[in-house]
């Protein structure tokens, strides 16, 4: 058992949100500026005020999917997103085991 209780490593479920940066007019941009790592933060502290310790949210480096992030993914299913504040509450309910929050899905023809 580990410092936390923990008798096995791992997490339910546990989703990467891209917090990284490039320089200013690169020609990909980058999530971070589009206030990802604020939604990070956001997304990661409502699933803290509700107790949720089987989830994990936390910053990733590059998810290559840049142009239409910001960018999150959720493991186990795998499902991505564009983070968004409106996005965030249909994240914490898919986290608890809702349904796939389909309208933030990213879309990379957008
Ligand atoms: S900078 Fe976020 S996916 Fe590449």
């Amino acid at each position: 058992m580990d410092p936390k209780g923990r008798e096995i490593p791992g997490y339910r479920m546990h989703a990467f949100v891209c917090g990284h940066s490039r320089p200013e007019g690169s020609a990909r941009g980058c999530c971070t500026e589009k206030n990802s790592l604020e939604l990070m933060m956001e997304f990661k502290s409502a699933t803290r005020t509700l107790g949720m310790s089987d989830v994990r949210v936390q910053k990733s480096g590059c998810l290559d999917f840049c142009e239409s992030g910001p960018t999150c993914v959720i493991y186990p299913q795998g499902e991505w997103f564009k983070i968004s504040t409106e996005a965030i509450p249909k994240l914490v309910e898919y986290l608890q085991g809702g349904e796939l929050p389909k309208e933030f899905l990213l879309d990379i023809k957008a």
